[in-house]
């Protein structure tokens, strides 16, 4: 089993290129972003609490999207592998993410993180909240709001991949292919 994180702030082409990545290597991607905005679509219970913090810009509670990893592992049973996308985002996700790996005799391969100027990130997510219609790029104080969360809560995350010496960084910036030929090689190095 390959399981890869793709990791880095708001904007930074995340979703885009995890879009491409699953096709090529034959991953599950679980994004957490994707399965709180379907939890939203369908008014569930879970999706009315996550509104309220993704409205403002703020995380949602680490154990609200770890039981969401959870139960998306267990529904994908014989996966060759997953992509995470946008989790883990706070420590306590990434040593959860740890013990949920270790009890698949498995483990986070690779940490990938996209490495993309400020001003870019806002102004890719200023052109996506022209048709996006997500509640959280309509307004550039949440947009900012979630580069500053990224800073204090996130970063920190890639000190923990760095010490088990996992993570990679990657150029971000320029065309979407030329940054995932630099992701794919990334990749293709550690399989
Ligand atoms: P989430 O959906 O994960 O959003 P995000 O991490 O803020 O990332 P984005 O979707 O904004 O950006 P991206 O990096 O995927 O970039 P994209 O490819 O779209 O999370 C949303 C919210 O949910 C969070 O704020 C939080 O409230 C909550 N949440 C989610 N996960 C959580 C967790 N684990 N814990 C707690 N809360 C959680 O690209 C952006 C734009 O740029 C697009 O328009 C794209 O077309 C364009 N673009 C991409 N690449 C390029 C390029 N190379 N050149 C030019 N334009 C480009």
């Amino acid at each position: 089993m390959f399981n890869l994180i793709l990791f880095g702030p708001p904007g930074s082409g995340k979703g885009t290129q995890s879009d491409k990545l699953v096709d090529k290597y034959g991953l599950v991607h679980l994004s957490t972003g994707n399965l709180l905005r379907a939890e939203i679509a369908n008014k569930t219970p879970l999706g009315m609490e996550a509104k309220n913090f993704i409205d403002k810009g703020q995380l949602v509670p680490d154990e609200v999207v770890i039981g969401m990893i959870d139960s998306s592992l267990e529904h994908h049973k014989d996966a060759n592998g997953f992509l995470f996308d946008g989790f883990p985002r706070t420590l306590a996700q990434a040593e959860a993410l740890d013990k949920l790996l270790t009890l698949k005799n498995s483990e986070a391969a690779l940490v990938l993180i996209l490495d993309v100027d400020e001003e870019e990130l806002i102004r890719r997510l200023v052109h996506r909240g022209k048709t996006s219609g997500r509640s959280d790029d309509s307004d550039e104080n949440v947009q900012r709001k979630r580069q500053d969360i990224y800073k204090n809560d996130t970063f920190p995350v890639a000190a923990y991949y760095q010490k088990q010496k996992k993570l990679v960084q990657v150029d971000g910036m320029g065309e979407v292919n030329q940054v995932f030929e630099r992701l794919s090689n990334a990749i293709d190095k550690k399989i």
